[in-house]
């Protein structure tokens, strides 16, 4: 989390570093700073967004180096004293990454007669910087002299004002890039920042250290000796979903995914599983947040096409469980951002153990697709609101995909069942069209929620999976309280919750009856019942439902209008209590710390 930028580019960079830095803003918007070499520095920042920075920007900024970060807060509040850069004795530092011994770095800077300016673990790094320096180091000796000091992750940019056209760079376990351009080097978290100022980016692996100047990049380990990386295209023509007359990024998102849903069909339809995929014995799916509902939504359509068991887990836990691993197990990954540090650290232990690993992925140039053996790609295109909504019901279909390829190679789906799903995958992009249409009644289920500022959602198989992407997607947007229980779990324990007007949102799909006993139970007791339900069984729930919304498709499909439905619903309910629904607060896109 957090967005580090860098620029030199040869005339003044303080309106391309804000620029840049807006379009790091998924990684988190809590506050931004930016540092521009002049003679001495020029710093300035405020709590709050990258654009808040632009009012302070006056002729002093007139460098033609400079480095800028927007926060997602780790180590002390949101407050302008804390954001990035810190300044200390003409070393400025933007930091991404957690310093995990900066307790005891900053006590014994404190006994060496440092003082501190702000709450932050990162702070400890410039001071370090500034006393290598003060020891005779040239810039890039000294970031790396600091380097050896410092536990933990980080990607950092450093600018000297000794050295006003230089940056150095370094890295150790969160994601940075260098890049080149028509006399530009830059540094950012992602090279989508860095569109128009630069066309060629490199990524740093861990333990690089790279010296940026206009006249070129040198990128070295941490022993000095030159390494070589790999130069791609920045690419220009990934921008994400236009507005399209919507007010909110993530609500033309719901709309972009009949269109999100064809692409990444198109791009996964040719795809095969190499031998030792298609052999799998078991297969692990591990994610985190809606890439694990999703996941969860598709792991009985794996085991079903397949026959293959498949288990599903949250990417923060297994990294540390050390489970065993059984012969024949096949890794699969999910992601929209591919940079999840959980997510990573469990890829990095299924390649030390040998496990061939999947990646389902929607940012193609992530460090999870590079060191994927197989990337199963989802082409949602960029979603530029926090909230996970096309990559969402892309990642369904990639996996219901995966499981009819991997069914497919080990000769598990009959042509009867094969003709089935493909035309249950066809009529997909349709039926999210189909559910969007229902809208007006979606919004009046918001408003009665956002009124009662509870809810509890139930499901069974993939429904209870979509329970709780609902849940989640009402929580992050709405910041309203809401549960997700597996229908059957309902009366061990969660049926206390329900008094006179409770809203509980049963998605129906598998074993309706079952679901309909469980919503009659909770009715009984006073509860205001929202039935997300299949034409085939809309009759029995219309007797019983408050709201009956009676959604496009079955089976597979009604998964998918079930996810446009809780998404919906939890983009009105955040405009109702008039929350910022693309930037809620205290999230981030992309959790790049652990
Ligand atoms: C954050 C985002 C979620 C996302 C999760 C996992 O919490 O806000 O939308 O589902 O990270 O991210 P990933 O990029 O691995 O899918």
């Amino acid at each position: 989390m957090c967005g580090i930028v860098g620029l030199i580019n040869g005339h003044a960079v303080a309106a391309d570093l804000i620029t840049a830095l807006g379009r790091l803003e998924y990684r988190g918007y809590d506050s931004a700073g930016i540092a521009v070499a002049g003679p001495g520095f020029a710093v300035h920042k405020v709590a709050g967004r990258a654009a808040g920075l632009i009012p302070g920007i006056n002729q002093t900024f007139g460098g033609q180096a400079g480095i800028a970060h927007t926060r997602w807060a780790t180590h002390g509040r949101a407050e302008a004293h804390n954001a990035h850069p810190h300044v200390v004795d003409g070393v400025a530092v933007v930091h991404n990454g957690i310093i995990e011994n900066h307790a005891e770095l900053r006590a014994e800077l404190i006994a060496r007669g440092h003082r501190f300016a702000s709450e932050t673990d990162s702070e400890v790094i410039p001071h370090l910087i500034a006393d290598a320096c003060a020891a005779g180091a040239e810039p890039a000796e000294a970031v790396r002299q600091a380097c050896t000091v410092l536990h933990g992750a980080y990607a950092i940019a450093v600018l000297f004002e000794t050295a006003p056209d230089r940056l150095i760079v370094a890295r150790q376990g969160s994601p940075v890039m260098v890049a080149r351009g028509d006399g530009a080097a830059a540094v950012a978290s992602d090279p989508a920042a860095l569109a128009g100022f630069c066309t060629e980016y490199a990524a740093l692996a861990d333990g690089d250290i790279a010296e940026l100047g206009r006249d070129g990049i040198a990128i070295m380990d941490f022993s000095g000796r030159p390494v070589v990386r790999k130069w791609e295209d920045v690419n220009e023509g990934e921008t994400g979903t236009e507005l399209r007359g919507f007010t909110t990024y993530t609500r033309a998102e719901i709309a972009a995914q009949p269109e999100a849903l064809r692409r990444t069909d198109a791009a996964l339809l040719p795809l095969l599983l190499p031998d030792a995929v298609a052999a799998a014995e078991r297969i692990v799916v591990v994610a985190c947040g809606s890439s694990l509902f999703a996941a969860a939504t598709a792991r009985q359509w794996i085991e079903q096409l397949a026959g293959v068991p498949c288990d599903l887990e949250i990417a923060s836990e297994y990294r540390t469980r050390e489970a065993p691993i059984s012969r024949g197990t096949v890794a699969v990954l999910v992601s929209q951002s591919g940079e999840t540090a959980d997510t990573l650290a469990v890829q990095t232990l299924f390649r030390e153990k040998r496990v061939p690993v999947v990646a389902v992925v929607n940012v193609a140039q992530s460090q999870m697709a590079r060191d994927a053996d197989l990337v199963w790609p989802t082409k949602a295109g960029r979603e530029l609101g926090v909230a996970a909504t096309k990559s969402f019901t892309c990642q369904m279909l990639a996996l219901v995909r995966f499981g009819l390829a991997l069914g497919l190679a080990r000769g598990t789906v009959t042509s009867c069942r094969l003709a089935k799903i493909e035309r249950e995958i066809a009529g997909l992009p349709e039926i999210c069209h189909q559910a969007e249409a229902l809208e007006p009644q979606l919004a009046a289920i918001a408003r009665m929620i956002a009124m009662e500022n509870e809810a509890l959602f139930l499901g069974r198989g993939p429904g209870a999976a979509l329970a709780a992407e609902g849940a989640l997607k009402l929580k992050e947007l709405s910041y309203i309280r809401a549960e997700a229980y597996a229908a059957g779990e309902l009366k061990h324990g969660p049926i206390a919750l329900i008094r006179e007007g409770s809203p509980v949102l049963a998605c129906v799909g598998e074993h309706a009856e079952k679901t309909l006993a469980n919503a009659e139970e909770v009715r009984a007791r006073g509860a205001c019942v929202v039935a997300l339900v299949g034409a085939a069984e809309a009759a029995r729930f219309e007797r019983i439902a408050e709201h009956c919304v009676v959604l496009p498709g079955s089976g597979l499909g009604l998964v998918f209008a079930q996810a446009v439905a809780v998404q919906l619903i939890a983009v009105h309910a955040a405009e109702v209590l008039g929350r910022d629904v693309d930037r809620p607060r205290n999230l981030a896109k992309s959790v790049t710390v652990e």
